[in-house]
C-alpha cells in the first residue's frame, strides 16, 4: 500500500473507537436525514457499499437488497462487525481498498458511498473502480462533503484542511464534483436539495 493510504488507513485504525461519539451531534442533526434521502434513491438488489465506516448507513439497508460493503480499515471494519450483529442486519463486509476493488466488471447494480472521497488518496482511482465494478444502467450514488463555492469560505477550508485531516481523516477542500466529472460516467446529477458544501451526486453508467 502507497504511504499516503496508508496514513490516511492508519488514522482512521486509530479513531474508529471514538468515531461515532465524535460525529454524534452532526450525525443527529444533519448526516442522518442524508442518508435517507441518500438509500431511498437506491433502484436495483446487488449493492457495493464503499467506505462503510462504523456502519452508520445499516438502518436505511432496504431490506431484501443483497449488500456488501468494504472498508480498508479493519478497526472502522471491526465497529462495523459489532453494530451489524447488535443490529441484526445482513450484510457482508470484507477489508478491501476502493482503488482496487477485487470485483469483476459489471458487478453491482448500485455502488454507494457517503462522505468517502474526502479520504481516499487517489479519488480519481477509487472512482474509476466504481464505473468499472458498477453494470451498465446501474447507478453511483453519493454523499460527500466538498470545497465550498464562496471564496472566502473556500479560504478557510483550504486553512483548517491540515487539521481535519489528521483529526478526522477528511479532505474538507476536495472539489470531488469536478472530480466525478471526470472519471468517464455517462451522466452526473447533484440533488436540488444539496447544499453548498454537502452533495448528495448521482452518476450513471
Ligand atoms: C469519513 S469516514 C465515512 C464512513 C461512513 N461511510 C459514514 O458515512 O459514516 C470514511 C471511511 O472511508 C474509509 N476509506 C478511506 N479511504 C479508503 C480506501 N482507499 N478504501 C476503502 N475505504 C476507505 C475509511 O476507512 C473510513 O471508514
Amino acid at each position: 500500500m502507497k504511504s499516503d493510504s496508508l496514513a490516511i488507513k492508519q488514522r482512521y485504525d486509530r479513531i474508529a473507537p471514538y468515531f461515532d461519539g465524535f460525529q454524534a451531534i452532526m450525525e443527529g442533526f444533519f448526516y442522518r436525514r442524508w442518508r435517507k434521502k441518500l438509500w431511498t434513491k437506491v433502484n436495483g438488489i446487488h449493492i457495493l457499499e464503499i467506505g462503510v465506516g462504523t456502519g452508520k448507513n445499516f438502518d436505511f439497508y432496504p431490506v431484501d437488497a443483497q449488500i456488501t460493503a468494504i472498508d480498508f480499515s479493519p478497526a472502522m471494519l471491526k465497529q462495523a462487525e459489532h453494530k451489524k450483529i447488535r443490529k441484526a442486519v445482513t450484510v457482508t463486509l470484507n477489508l478491501m481498498d476502493v482503488q482496487s476493488l477485487c470485483y469483476a466488471d459489471n458487478t453491482f447494480d448500485v455502488v454507494i458511498a457517503s462522505f468517502v472521497f474526502c479520504s481516499v488518496a487517489s479519488p480519481q482511482k477509487g472512482l474509476k473502480e466504481l464505473y468499472r465494478v458498477c453494470r451498465p444502467g446501474g447507478q453511483i450514488l453519493l454523499l460527500e462533503q466538498v470545497v465550498s463555492s464562496k471564496p472566502l469560505f473556500a479560504k478557510v477550508m483550504n486553512i483548517i484542511n491540515p487539521v481535519m485531516r489528521v483529526v478526522m481523516g477528511a479532505n474538507i477542500n476536495r472539489n470531488t464534483i469536478k472530480i466525478i466529472k471526470s472519471c468517464g460516467f455517462s451522466f452526473v446529477r447533484i440533488d436540488a436539495d444539496s447544499s453548498d458544501i454537502f452533495k448528495l451526486i448521482e452518476a450513471g453508467k
